[in-house]
């Protein structure tokens, strides 16, 4: 019998990346193809949706060529994606109405601020578990139909679409301006402050809180059902799942238990706790969010995203020199025992969970004249650690549940020292597992669980080995005086921002 094989596509912040994975999970087959970034003005981020299609359509071929599958092996195929960025099109032509605005792009802090004095603004988290933030869709589209003329009557009429990534591909892949399906998961639709958490449908409150038209939304559906069959690039495969990347890495991470958290280190940090059948309301600066749906119930999920983790690596190669590569910041680190005393807060443009602080700035603190590079260094990744811990005490707090290891993923991870900190700080084990592509890995698995492919959860879990574990080895009297100090040093960003 021919073998047979699931497809992921990961549509990622930077890159857009297909993996091919066999039954046993192994990677199987890659490519990737990075899009550029556009900054129009300073806190804008833009990017070509036209660009990243049109990297889907070279590199799913790529990788079925360059592994020697044919598409008739491929079972179904699954889509993970960055979420809350933002695409409008037209439905006739196929074309963007502009560029997509990216979940980083802060041009609506104005916008935002009006609707925190809007009559209902206090209902908001209540009926969809977000703040309201920059970081969300809904802003962004009511931006675009204020901001480009004649966009809300064409919306209206539904001539013009909304959707995020995985929206966008799913419509091209099924047909494009010929039929293409317009459709949405739970988990990305989770992310844009307009739909319901409990009925897992658009608000009709919400919608007309932030004036959006129901005729341009995506239809939503679990992270498991049908979204059409390919009709282009790789015409007649089976498209069976979709999810957010983060919501992904969870399952990814077979974190199927309440109480089961993980960690993706990538530019920033994104954590989250499964819940189980609770929707916890949060009281401690996390989000509530759809972990997955796979069946009729979804699972929920507590959420903590951290604004800067690995960027701050690279901010102080790039900016500050302090290193030449970012894996030598652990060497460095490994120069000196301790921070001297010294805390870096990287609230480069505020900070997110659990704080949600725009007019936070950040800052180096307790320098004296002996810090030394090592020290720094040192502090660069205790930040990563501590920003960890903050979100992992609100989760605890929340949720009633206590996270009894970090099941981590992402580029940091190769960081040991830091793996080490986060362990100490955390005062539970750190796993990080095999297979450290999690995001595609949980997008390939919700598909092939969609068409039987895998057969149950407990299949999955099997799939799941432990590569390297730290386990904590601080002692608890300085880690809670070094908790203060650090707590001490957030504080001092508030309001920097006038
Ligand atoms: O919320 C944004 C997140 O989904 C982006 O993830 O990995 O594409 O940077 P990533």
């Amino acid at each position: 019998m021919t073998q047979r094989f699931v497809l992921a596509i990961d549509q990622g912040t930077t890159s857009t990346r297909c993996i091919l994975f066999d039954q046993r999970a192994r990677l199987v087959g890659v490519a990737q193809r990075e899009h550029h970034q556009h900054y129009p003005r300073p806190g804008w981020v833009e990017q070509d949706a036209m660009e990243i299609w049109r990297n889907v359509d070279r590199i799913v071929p790529q990788a079925l060529r360059d592994s020697g599958i044919t598409a008739d092996q491929i079972a179904a195929l699954g889509i993970a994606n960055q979420r809350e960025t933002t695409v409008v099109w037209d439905r006739r032509t196929g074309a963007p109405i502009r560029r997509a605005i990216v979940w980083q792009d802060v041009r609506t802090e104005e916008l935002v601020r009006e609707f925190e004095e809007k009559p209902g603004a206090d209902r908001i988290r209540e009926l969809c578990g977000l703040p309201l933030a920059t970081y969300f869709a809904a802003p962004r589209l009511r931006w675009l139909l204020d901001t480009i003329p004649g966009l809300r009557d064409r919306a209206e009429r539904g001539e013009v679409l909304f959707g995020t990534m995985e929206t966008w591909l799913i419509w091209n892949l099924t047909g494009g301006i010929d039929g293409g399906l317009h459709l949405t998961d739970v988990t990305n639709a989770s992310r844009t402050l307009l739909m319901n958490l409990a009925t897992r449908t658009w608000d009709a409150e919400l919608l007309s809180f932030f004036g959006i038209p129901a005729a341009m939304l995506p239809r939503i559906q679990p992270s498991i059902a049908p979204y059409g069959t390919t009709r282009r690039v790789v015409p007649g495969i089976p498209i069976a799942a979709a999810l957010g990347d983060q919501h992904a890495a969870l399952f990814g991470q077979t974190c199927f238990a309440r109480g089961e958290t993980k960690c993706t280190y990538g530019t920033g940090g994104f954590l989250m706790m499964n819940t189980g059948s609770e929707l916890v309301q949060s009281k401690h600066g996390l989000l509530t969010t759809i972990g997955y749906q796979i069946g009729p119930e979804p699972v929920y999920a507590l959420e903590g995203p951290i604004a800067v983790t690995g960027s701050l690596v690279q901010w102080v190669r790039d900016n500050i020199g302090l290193v030449a590569s970012a894996p030598e910041i652990e060497t460095l680190a490994r120069t000196v025992q301790d921070n001297g005393g010294c805390y870096i807060v990287p609230a480069f443009s505020g900070l997110y969970a659990p704080h949600w602080r725009s007019d936070a700035r950040g800052l180096i603190a307790g320098l004296t004249s002996y810090i030394t590079k090592g020290h720094i260094a040192r502090a660069v990744l205790e930040a990563t650690a501590w920003q960890t811990r903050e979100v992992v005490d609100a989760m605890n707090a929340d949720s009633g549940l206590q996270a009894r290891a970090l099941r981590v993923d992402g580029g940091m991870t190769s960081d040991n020292l830091l793996m080490q900190i986060v362990a100490d700080v955390l005062d539970v084990p750190v796993m990080r597992p095999f297979n450290a592509e999690t995001v595609s890995l949980g997008a390939a698995y919700a598909a092939g669980l969609a068409v039987g492919y895998w057969p149950d959860l407990e299949g999955l879990r099997n799939n799941w080995r432990l590569a390297a574990q730290w386990l904590p080895q601080m002692d608890p009297i300085h880690r809670a005086d070094e908790y203060e100090n650090w707590q001490r040093a957030v504080q001092l960003t508030f309001g920097w921002l006038r």
